[in-house]
């Protein structure tokens, strides 16, 4: 395998910082409708790597303690298989569930799971479909990908998906190693949080896009039938762009995929302000939730859950929709 222990072992840094900074980093960016040289360019992608159905089960499935601090046990392939945690139904749809029915105390640890691609990326356009995300008080899902071959952040993370409990407003969110910033000025449906890209053990916010659509997460996004997250990653910037499930453009659907017609994106990191190649590298794909934690626990009141994070794991119908149901995730190079 190719996954080094570091991107294992940390992985997921953002804090409640982060949320913090919704509120007072919020600001509306007066913006110039621009679209990026590497944008214009014509498309001509070649599919690497079509994930789908099982393909999914003979990923790595991570089994360590969480290092982000949520109140969850990781299963081994074979155990979330055993367990009804990692399924595939007859129309090839992957089910990653947070076990919903065993009984947990108060502040203890359920049963999740944590898997990353078999394969590594430093660029790509990557194309991923879910009919289903977590959602519900005490989770904490996130689809992103992180550097396998250096220690954290230097290869970098990209975090596609992340949010936390009854949150429907998806955050996008850079983590870098020194001298990387977001610099961007362009026409985008999400709002900056944050421009330090700069990560580290103690200043973990990344820099970060919120999205305004409340079909972009949780149960807004599911009510919506999910939908499709596209990122394109080169030397010249990381862009991502959503369609909820009746607006994906048929240019994906029939797998012939141009990001040129995709109209306005969700985020643009420009390298401008981040030698993008250099910051990101060696990356797996990676799905998890995980619950309460470093994000999910102190952002959890706010976000309209009662009581305490380590009551809501304790209670299982917080998690009967904690479950990632993929359709697809492609890569085009
Ligand atoms: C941004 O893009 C949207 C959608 O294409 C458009 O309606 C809006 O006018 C643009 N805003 C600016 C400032 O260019
Ligand atoms: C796309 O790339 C392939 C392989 O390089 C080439 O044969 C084809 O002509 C290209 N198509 C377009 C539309 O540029
Ligand atoms: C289902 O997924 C498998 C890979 O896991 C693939 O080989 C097969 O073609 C898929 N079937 C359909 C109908 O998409
Ligand atoms: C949990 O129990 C329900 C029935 O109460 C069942 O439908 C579901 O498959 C179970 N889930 C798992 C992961 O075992
Ligand atoms: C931001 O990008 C612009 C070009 O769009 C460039 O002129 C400027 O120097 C950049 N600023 C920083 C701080 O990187
Ligand atoms: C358990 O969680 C559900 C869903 O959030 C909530 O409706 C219910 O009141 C909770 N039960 C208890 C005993 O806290």
């Amino acid at each position: 395998m190719i996954h080094a222990l570091t991107a294992l072992v940390l992985a997921l840094p953002l804090t409640a910082s982060a949320v913090h900074q919704d509120s007072s980093f919020r600001r509306r960016h007066a913006s110039v409708a621009h679209t990026p040289a590497y944008m214009r360019r014509a498309a001509n992608y070649t599919i690497k790597d079509h994930f789908v159905g099982e393909d999914f089960l003979s990923w790595t499935f991570y089994d360590s303690s969480d290092p982000t601090g949520g109140l969850v046990t990781y299963l081994d392939a074979q155990s979330a298989i055993d367990n009804g945690l990692a399924t595939v139904d007859c129309d090839n749809v992957t089910t990653l569930a947070v076990d919903a029915n065993q009984t947990v105390a108060t502040g203890g640890n359920r049963n999740s799971v944590r898997i990353s691609s078999p394969e590594t990326y430093s660029s790509g356009l990557f194309i991923a479909d879910f009919a289903m995300m977590p959602t519900g008080c005490g989770t904490w899902p996130a689809y992103w990908t992180v550097g396998t071959t250096a220690d954290w952040p230097d290869a970098g993370e990209i975090d596609i998906i992340e949010g936390v409990n009854l949150n429907t407003e998806n955050q996008i969110t850079l983590h870098s190693g020194a001298d990387c910033t977001l610099n961007s000025t362009a026409n985008t449906t999400g709002h900056i949080l944050g421009t330090e890209c700069t990560s580290s053990a103690d200043a973990d916010s990344g820099c970060a896009y919120q999205q305004d659509d409340t079909t972009s997460f949780g149960a807004g996004f599911n009510a919506a039938g999910g939908g499709v997250y596209a990122h394109l990653w080169n030397s010249d910037g990381i862009t991502v762009w959503f369609f909820s499930r009746d607006s994906i453009p048929s240019d994906i659907t029939s797998q012939n995929p141009d990001p040129t017609t995709w109209g306005t994106a969700a985020a643009i990191f420009p390298s401008t302000g981040c030698d993008i190649s250099s910051h990101f590298y060696d990356h797996a794909i990676v799905l998890d939730t995980t619950i309460c934690g470093d994000w999910a626990g102190p952002a959890y009141s706010a976000s309209g859950c009662p009581g305490t994070c380590e009551d809501a794991v304790a209670n299982s119908t917080n998690f009967v929709d904690a479950q990632w149901k993929i359709n697809y995730i492609s890569v085009y190079q």
